[in-house]
């Protein structure tokens, strides 16, 4: 189907595609204003938000497009009981396309099953968050041209993190990814995205617990945060969350090109005074984020561009 669940339900022609089309958007912003004119999109968000649901809601009426939903799910009758299939089978009827969150793995598929237009999952608890690897893609596109052949350190909460799943396993199928994985022994990556890595040829993986060690061979620092909402108890949380704070002494340390990115929100991982650092590229992810589901939501209610050509099938 047109479901994206994780971005395996998307080839990666079709990933191409979408970063090709984020940057068309961003040149003819005019052009594509009336898109999706007529359609409407739904946002479910059971969990916070800021960046996902506005980017989101704001892509979709910058093309044209209206935006229903809720946010907060106290407002909406799964209070009452009732379950994420039957709420699908309801708006379905309503919408052409659906965003939705949820604090529980799995959740998003459950929601695909039971929709009749396109889900795109917008974070589903600590499992995966497929458009935020589309903006994380396409910053590293805008930084370096590519993205392949790239040592890239993923640090902090790599068990709860959604974003790191997500980005490892899409870059796997690109290839040509060295990982390095930096956490506390209380948060390494899960088993089955070490099982991507290790069934990728031309990709490896190191795991460490030190940052300032490895910060020198990275072309690329993904920075998370240690989440509060994933942790079952509350001293754990306390004694993890400050292991990792980027600084400008660590950047120092580290290449004049590497690119720091972060999904935010952000707690203390990345001081404020790294902002200035023309390595931070993190709000430049948040642009990114929004041209991405522009591209996104309009492929997956067929809506094209108008003037937009596709890429030859040799770039793809
Ligand atoms: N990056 C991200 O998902 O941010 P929000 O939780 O604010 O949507």
């Amino acid at each position: 189907g047109r479901h994206v669940v994780t971005l395996d339900d998307v080839s990666t022609a079709q990933i191409r595609e979408l970063l090709h089309k984020a940057q068309y958007i961003d040149a003819h912003r005019k052009e594509v204003a009336h898109t999706c004119e007529g359609r409407v999109l739904a946002t479910l968000f059971y969990e916070p938000s800021t960046r996902t649901r506005l980017s989101f809601e704001t892509a979709m009426l910058r093309l044209g497009g209206k935006v229903i939903g809720f946010a907060g799910a106290q407002l909406a009758s799964v209070t009452k009981g009732e379950s994420i299939a039957d709420t699908l089978k309801t708006v379905s009827n309503y919408v052409d396309v659906v965003a939705i969150r949820h604090p529980k793995e799995g959740a998003a598929l459950v929601a695909s099953r039971a929709s009749s237009v396109p889900v795109i999952n917008a974070g589903d608890g600590g499992h995966m968050h497929p458009t935020q690897t589309l903006a994380d893609l396409a910053t590293l596109q805008s930084r370096f041209g590519r993205i392949t052949d790239l040592t890239v350190g993923l640090c902090g909460d790599l068990t709860f993190g959604r974003t790191v799943h997500s980005l490892i396993e899409t870059l796997c199928r690109f290839g040509n990814v060295h990982f390095v994985l930096i956490s506390p022994d209380e948060l390494k990556t899960p088993r089955y995205v070490i099982d991507r890595i290790e069934s990728t040829a031309t990709c490896s993986y190191t795991e460490v617990r030190d940052l300032s060690s490895v910060i020198g061979d990275l072309d690329v620092l993904y920075m998370t945060r240690v989440q509060k909402e994933r942790f079952f108890n509350e001293d754990d949380y306390l004694r993890l969350r400050d292991t990792y704070i980027l600084d400008t002494e660590k950047m120092k340390l580290a290449k004049p090109n590497m690119a720091v990115l972060h999904p935010l929100p952000r707690v203390n991982e990345i001081a404020v005074e790294v902002d200035d650092d023309p390595r931070a590229a993190y709000f430049e992810q948040v642009k990114n984020g929004m041209l991405m589901r522009m591209a996104l939501e309009s492929s997956v209610v067929g809506d094209e561009l108008p003037g937009y050509e596709p890429l030859e099938p040799k770039e793809l």
